[in-house]
Protein backbone atom coordinates (compact mmCIF):
# COMPACT_ATOMS: atom_id res chain seq x y z
CA UNK A 1 0.00 0.00 0.00
CA UNK A 2 1.27 3.72 -0.83
CA UNK A 3 2.20 5.90 2.03
CA UNK A 4 -0.29 8.01 3.70
CA UNK A 5 0.70 11.43 3.27
CA UNK A 6 1.61 14.20 5.42
CA UNK A 7 1.40 17.88 5.49
CA UNK A 8 2.31 20.38 7.97
CA UNK A 9 3.17 24.20 8.18
CA UNK A 10 4.54 26.94 9.59
CA UNK A 11 5.11 30.02 9.23
CA UNK A 12 8.36 31.60 9.03
CA UNK A 13 8.57 33.48 11.88
CA UNK A 14 12.96 33.42 12.23
CA UNK A 15 14.12 31.32 15.27
CA UNK A 16 12.31 28.58 16.59
CA UNK A 17 11.85 28.04 20.32
CA UNK A 18 11.71 25.15 22.69
CA UNK A 19 7.99 25.62 22.47
CA UNK A 20 8.15 25.12 18.54
CA UNK A 21 10.63 22.32 19.55
CA UNK A 22 8.53 20.11 21.94
CA UNK A 23 5.20 21.15 20.41
CA UNK A 24 5.71 20.20 16.90
CA UNK A 25 8.87 19.56 15.32
CA UNK A 26 9.54 16.49 17.98
CA UNK A 27 6.82 15.29 16.22
CA UNK A 28 7.15 15.94 12.87
CA UNK A 29 10.60 14.13 12.87
CA UNK A 30 8.80 10.93 14.67
CA UNK A 31 6.41 10.54 12.09
CA UNK A 32 8.56 10.88 9.28
CA UNK A 33 9.54 7.31 9.78
CA UNK A 34 5.85 6.03 8.78
CA UNK A 35 4.57 8.65 6.57
CA UNK A 36 5.64 10.82 3.45
CA UNK A 37 6.29 14.17 4.43
CA UNK A 38 5.60 17.68 3.31
CA UNK A 39 7.09 19.94 5.51
CA UNK A 40 5.98 23.92 4.12
CA UNK A 41 7.31 26.75 5.46
CA UNK A 42 4.71 29.45 4.54
CA UNK A 43 5.74 32.29 3.52
CA UNK A 44 2.37 33.63 2.33
CA UNK A 45 0.58 33.50 5.37
CA UNK A 46 3.38 35.23 7.36
CA UNK A 47 2.21 38.11 4.57
CA UNK A 48 -1.39 38.51 6.40
CA UNK A 49 0.47 39.81 9.11
CA UNK A 50 4.34 41.31 8.13
CA UNK A 51 2.94 42.47 4.48
CA UNK A 52 5.27 45.87 5.67
CA UNK A 53 7.98 43.81 6.65
CA UNK A 54 9.07 41.67 4.07
CA UNK A 55 12.78 42.05 3.78
CA UNK A 56 13.08 40.17 7.44
CA UNK A 57 11.66 37.17 4.64
CA UNK A 58 14.59 35.51 3.52
CA UNK A 59 16.64 35.45 6.64
CA UNK A 60 13.19 34.09 8.50
CA UNK A 61 12.91 31.55 6.35
CA UNK A 62 16.81 30.55 6.40
CA UNK A 63 16.55 29.91 10.29
CA UNK A 64 13.26 28.47 10.00
CA UNK A 65 14.76 25.74 7.78
CA UNK A 66 18.22 25.52 9.80
CA UNK A 67 15.89 24.68 12.75
CA UNK A 68 13.80 22.33 10.78
CA UNK A 69 16.89 20.27 9.94
CA UNK A 70 18.66 20.60 13.23
CA UNK A 71 15.79 19.28 14.81
CA UNK A 72 16.59 15.99 13.14
CA UNK A 73 14.17 16.39 10.04
CA UNK A 74 15.97 14.31 7.24
CA UNK A 75 15.67 15.64 3.65
CA UNK A 76 15.73 11.95 2.59
CA UNK A 77 12.09 11.70 3.87
CA UNK A 78 10.53 14.65 3.84
CA UNK A 79 10.14 17.37 1.54
CA UNK A 80 11.22 20.72 2.96
CA UNK A 81 10.16 23.81 0.66
CA UNK A 82 9.46 27.23 0.51
CA UNK A 83 5.29 27.76 -0.49
CA UNK A 84 5.96 30.38 -2.84
CA UNK A 85 8.16 28.49 -4.54
CA UNK A 86 5.24 26.34 -5.36
CA UNK A 87 3.02 28.68 -7.29
CA UNK A 88 0.20 26.44 -7.75
CA UNK A 89 -0.78 27.22 -4.39
CA UNK A 90 -2.21 30.28 -5.50
CA UNK A 91 -3.79 28.60 -8.59
CA UNK A 92 -5.95 26.37 -6.29
CA UNK A 93 -6.40 29.29 -3.72
CA UNK A 94 -7.80 31.16 -6.29
CA UNK A 95 -9.89 28.88 -7.93
CA UNK A 96 -11.09 27.65 -4.67
CA UNK A 97 -12.01 31.18 -3.54
CA UNK A 98 -14.60 31.37 -6.26
CA UNK A 99 -16.83 28.25 -4.63
CA UNK A 100 -16.15 29.30 -0.81
CA UNK A 101 -19.33 31.67 0.47
CA UNK A 102 -17.61 34.45 2.24
CA UNK A 103 -19.43 33.58 5.47
CA UNK A 104 -17.38 30.42 5.91
CA UNK A 105 -14.06 32.04 6.25
CA UNK A 106 -15.78 35.14 8.55
CA UNK A 107 -16.77 32.56 10.71
CA UNK A 108 -13.77 30.98 11.56
CA UNK A 109 -12.85 31.90 15.23
CA UNK A 110 -9.35 32.87 14.64
CA UNK A 111 -10.63 35.67 11.72
CA UNK A 112 -12.38 37.54 14.38
CA UNK A 113 -9.63 37.13 17.17
CA UNK A 114 -7.05 38.44 15.39
CA UNK A 115 -8.63 41.04 13.44
CA UNK A 116 -9.87 42.62 16.38
CA UNK A 117 -6.30 41.94 18.23
CA UNK A 118 -3.95 42.89 15.23
CA UNK A 119 -6.20 45.28 13.51
CA UNK A 120 -5.82 43.28 10.42
CA UNK A 121 -8.29 43.48 7.49
CA UNK A 122 -6.82 42.80 4.41
CA UNK A 123 -9.07 40.34 1.36
CA UNK A 124 -6.00 38.03 2.05
CA UNK A 125 -6.23 38.13 5.67
CA UNK A 126 -10.04 37.27 5.38
CA UNK A 127 -8.71 34.31 3.07
CA UNK A 128 -5.88 32.92 5.00
CA UNK A 129 -7.67 29.56 5.92
CA UNK A 130 -8.27 28.62 2.26
CA UNK A 131 -4.71 29.17 1.43
CA UNK A 132 -4.11 26.90 4.33
CA UNK A 133 -6.91 24.19 2.23
CA UNK A 134 -5.07 24.80 -0.52
CA UNK A 135 -1.86 24.23 0.90
CA UNK A 136 -3.20 21.11 2.02
CA UNK A 137 -5.64 19.37 -0.77
CA UNK A 138 -2.39 20.44 -3.19
CA UNK A 139 -0.96 17.29 -1.92
CA UNK A 140 -3.98 15.40 -1.14
CA UNK A 141 -2.78 14.65 2.53
CA UNK A 142 -4.44 12.35 4.16
CA UNK A 143 -3.21 13.86 7.93
CA UNK A 144 -1.99 17.21 9.17
CA UNK A 145 -0.12 17.17 12.18
CA UNK A 146 -1.65 20.48 14.02
CA UNK A 147 -2.62 22.12 17.83
CA UNK A 148 -5.82 22.71 18.82
CA UNK A 149 -5.91 26.05 17.81
CA UNK A 150 -5.31 24.98 14.14
CA UNK A 151 -8.38 22.35 14.40
CA UNK A 152 -11.02 25.12 12.92
CA UNK A 153 -8.57 25.52 9.54
CA UNK A 154 -9.09 21.66 9.26
CA UNK A 155 -12.24 21.57 9.51
CA UNK A 156 -12.67 24.38 6.87
CA UNK A 157 -10.42 22.26 4.87
CA UNK A 158 -12.59 19.57 4.84
CA UNK A 159 -15.41 21.56 4.03
CA UNK A 160 -13.88 22.95 1.08
CA UNK A 161 -12.70 19.50 -0.32
CA UNK A 162 -16.54 18.14 -0.07
CA UNK A 163 -17.65 21.31 -1.92
CA UNK A 164 -15.59 21.02 -4.79
CA UNK A 165 -15.57 17.23 -5.25
CA UNK A 166 -19.45 17.61 -4.90
CA UNK A 167 -19.79 20.32 -7.59
CA UNK A 168 -17.00 18.59 -10.00
CA UNK A 169 -16.53 15.43 -9.17
CA UNK A 170 -14.01 13.52 -6.51
CA UNK A 171 -10.37 14.86 -6.83
CA UNK A 172 -9.92 15.49 -2.66
CA UNK A 173 -9.21 12.87 -0.04
CA UNK A 174 -10.64 15.11 3.48
CA UNK A 175 -7.47 15.14 5.51
CA UNK A 176 -7.85 14.39 9.50
CA UNK A 177 -5.71 16.89 11.80
CA UNK A 178 -3.43 14.73 14.08
CA UNK A 179 -3.33 16.47 17.29
CA UNK A 180 -0.31 16.34 19.47
CA UNK A 181 -0.29 15.47 22.61
CA UNK A 182 2.03 17.14 24.04
CA UNK A 183 0.59 20.14 26.98
CA UNK A 184 2.02 23.92 25.71
CA UNK A 185 5.70 24.38 27.49
CA UNK A 186 5.89 27.38 30.06
CA UNK A 187 7.62 30.27 28.93
CA UNK A 188 10.09 32.16 31.25
CA UNK A 189 7.62 34.09 32.93
CA UNK A 190 5.10 31.21 33.40
CA UNK A 191 2.96 31.53 30.37
CA UNK A 192 2.73 29.88 27.46
CA UNK A 193 6.55 29.88 25.63
CA UNK A 194 5.71 32.19 22.55
CA UNK A 195 7.97 34.65 20.49
CA UNK A 196 5.27 37.30 20.69
CA UNK A 197 5.54 37.25 25.02
CA UNK A 198 9.30 37.45 24.53
CA UNK A 199 9.48 34.84 26.96
CA UNK A 200 11.21 32.21 24.92
CA UNK A 201 14.69 30.43 24.75
CA UNK A 202 15.23 29.61 20.90
CA UNK A 203 16.83 25.93 19.98
CA UNK A 204 20.05 27.82 18.81
CA UNK A 205 20.27 29.87 21.92
CA UNK A 206 23.83 29.50 23.36
CA UNK A 207 24.58 27.38 27.25
CA UNK A 208 25.12 30.74 28.35
CA UNK A 209 21.87 33.09 27.31
CA UNK A 210 20.47 30.03 28.21
CA UNK A 211 21.59 30.02 31.92
CA UNK A 212 20.58 33.69 31.89
CA UNK A 213 17.04 33.06 30.74
CA UNK A 214 16.45 29.96 33.40
CA UNK A 215 18.10 32.25 36.45
CA UNK A 216 15.59 34.59 35.70
CA UNK A 217 12.94 32.34 35.31
CA UNK A 218 9.33 32.67 37.82
CA UNK A 219 9.13 29.77 39.95
CA UNK A 220 6.66 29.04 42.84
CA UNK A 221 5.46 33.11 44.03
CA UNK A 222 5.12 32.32 47.30
CA UNK A 223 8.76 30.15 47.79
CA UNK A 224 10.68 33.70 48.43
CA UNK A 225 13.20 32.42 50.22
CA UNK A 226 15.50 29.19 49.49
CA UNK A 227 13.69 27.76 52.67
CA UNK A 228 10.07 28.43 52.22
CA UNK A 229 8.58 25.24 50.58
CA UNK A 230 7.56 25.25 47.16
CA UNK A 231 4.47 23.97 44.71
CA UNK A 232 6.58 22.19 42.05
CA UNK A 233 2.81 21.50 40.33
CA UNK A 234 2.63 25.17 39.58
CA UNK A 235 6.27 25.92 39.30
CA UNK A 236 7.43 26.27 35.67
CA UNK A 237 10.83 25.52 36.22
CA UNK A 238 9.56 22.07 37.40
CA UNK A 239 7.80 21.71 33.94
CA UNK A 240 10.85 21.97 32.31
CA UNK A 241 12.69 19.39 34.57
CA UNK A 242 9.80 17.33 33.58
CA UNK A 243 10.75 17.48 30.08
CA UNK A 244 14.45 17.54 29.99
CA UNK A 245 16.06 16.27 33.82
CA UNK A 246 15.68 12.35 34.08
CA UNK A 247 15.96 13.12 37.30
CA UNK A 248 12.81 15.77 37.94
CA UNK A 249 11.26 13.30 40.16
CA UNK A 250 13.78 13.62 42.92
CA UNK A 251 13.59 17.12 42.60
CA UNK A 252 9.83 17.14 44.24
CA UNK A 253 10.21 16.49 47.62
CA UNK A 254 12.90 18.53 48.72
CA UNK A 255 11.01 21.26 46.79
CA UNK A 256 7.61 20.67 48.96
CA UNK A 257 10.10 20.43 52.14
CA UNK A 258 12.23 23.56 51.49
CA UNK A 259 15.27 21.27 51.10
CA UNK A 260 15.78 22.58 47.43
CA UNK A 261 16.20 26.33 46.89
CA UNK A 262 15.40 27.73 43.53
CA UNK A 263 18.42 28.80 42.90
CA UNK A 264 19.91 24.81 42.67
CA UNK A 265 16.94 23.44 41.42
CA UNK A 266 17.53 26.04 38.23
CA UNK A 267 20.79 24.91 38.16
CA UNK A 268 20.05 21.58 37.55
CA UNK A 269 18.10 22.58 35.20
CA UNK A 270 20.43 24.31 33.06
CA UNK A 271 22.51 21.78 32.83
CA UNK A 272 20.43 19.27 31.83
CA UNK A 273 18.44 21.50 29.42
CA UNK A 274 21.98 22.52 27.65
CA UNK A 275 23.26 18.54 27.81
CA UNK A 276 19.89 17.75 25.46
CA UNK A 277 20.14 20.81 23.36
CA UNK A 278 24.06 20.29 22.58
CA UNK A 279 23.03 17.95 19.36
CA UNK A 280 20.51 19.88 18.06
CA UNK A 281 22.79 23.30 18.68
CA UNK A 282 25.71 21.52 17.26
CA UNK A 283 23.92 20.62 14.08
CA UNK A 284 22.65 24.00 13.97
CA UNK A 285 25.82 25.93 14.16
CA UNK A 286 27.17 23.36 10.81
CA UNK A 287 24.12 24.54 8.87
CA UNK A 288 24.33 28.41 9.57
CA UNK A 289 28.16 28.13 8.30
CA UNK A 290 26.98 25.88 4.81
CA UNK A 291 23.77 28.39 3.71
CA UNK A 292 24.56 26.81 0.47
CA UNK A 293 23.44 23.15 1.79
CA UNK A 294 20.38 24.59 3.30
CA UNK A 295 18.98 26.02 -0.18
CA UNK A 296 20.06 22.72 -1.79
CA UNK A 297 18.18 21.01 0.35
CA UNK A 298 14.68 23.98 -0.04
CA UNK A 299 15.04 23.52 -3.73
CA UNK A 300 15.48 19.65 -3.84
CA UNK A 301 12.19 19.85 -1.49
CA UNK A 302 10.54 22.22 -3.62
CA UNK A 303 11.18 20.10 -6.90
CA UNK A 304 9.46 17.06 -5.03
CA UNK A 305 6.65 19.20 -3.54
CA UNK A 306 5.95 20.93 -7.29
CA UNK A 307 5.30 17.42 -8.99
CA UNK A 308 2.86 16.29 -6.86
CA UNK A 309 1.27 19.46 -6.64
CA UNK A 310 1.57 19.80 -10.69
CA UNK A 311 -0.22 16.78 -10.95
CA UNK A 312 -3.06 17.40 -8.75
CA UNK A 313 -3.63 21.34 -10.68
CA UNK A 314 -4.08 18.82 -13.81
CA UNK A 315 -6.62 16.52 -12.01
CA UNK A 316 -8.68 20.32 -11.06
CA UNK A 317 -8.05 21.86 -14.20
CA UNK A 318 -9.71 18.68 -15.89
CA UNK A 319 -12.68 18.26 -13.37
CA UNK A 320 -13.38 22.25 -14.03
CA UNK A 321 -13.52 21.80 -17.20
CA UNK A 322 -9.91 24.54 -17.54
CA UNK A 323 -7.65 21.87 -19.00
N1 LIG B 1 -2.06 28.33 10.09
C1 LIG B 1 -0.89 27.56 10.48
C2 LIG B 1 -0.35 28.12 11.79
O1 LIG B 1 -0.51 29.27 12.07
C3 LIG B 1 0.17 27.62 9.42
C4 LIG B 1 -0.20 26.86 8.18
C5 LIG B 1 -0.39 27.37 6.93
C6 LIG B 1 -0.39 25.47 8.08
N2 LIG B 1 -0.67 26.39 6.06
C7 LIG B 1 -0.69 25.21 6.72
C8 LIG B 1 -0.35 24.43 9.01
C9 LIG B 1 -0.95 23.92 6.28
C10 LIG B 1 -0.61 23.14 8.56
C11 LIG B 1 -0.92 22.89 7.21
O2 LIG B 1 0.28 27.38 12.50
Amino acid sequence: MAQKIILSGMQPTGRLHLGNYEGALKNWVALQQDYEMFCCIVDWHALTADYDKTELMPDRIFQVAVDYLSAGLDPERCSIFVQSHIKEHAELHLLFSMIIPIPWLERVPSYKEKATELGLDSYGFLGYPLLQAADILIYRADFVPVGKDQLPHIELTREVARRFNSLYGKVFPEPQGKLTKFAAIPGTDGRKMSKSYNNHITMGESPEDTGAKIKKMFTDPQKLRRNDPGRPDICPVYALQKIYNADYEELYAPCTTGELGCVQCKSKLIESLNDKLAPVRARRAELEAHPDTVYDILHQGADTARKRAVKTMALVRQAMHLA
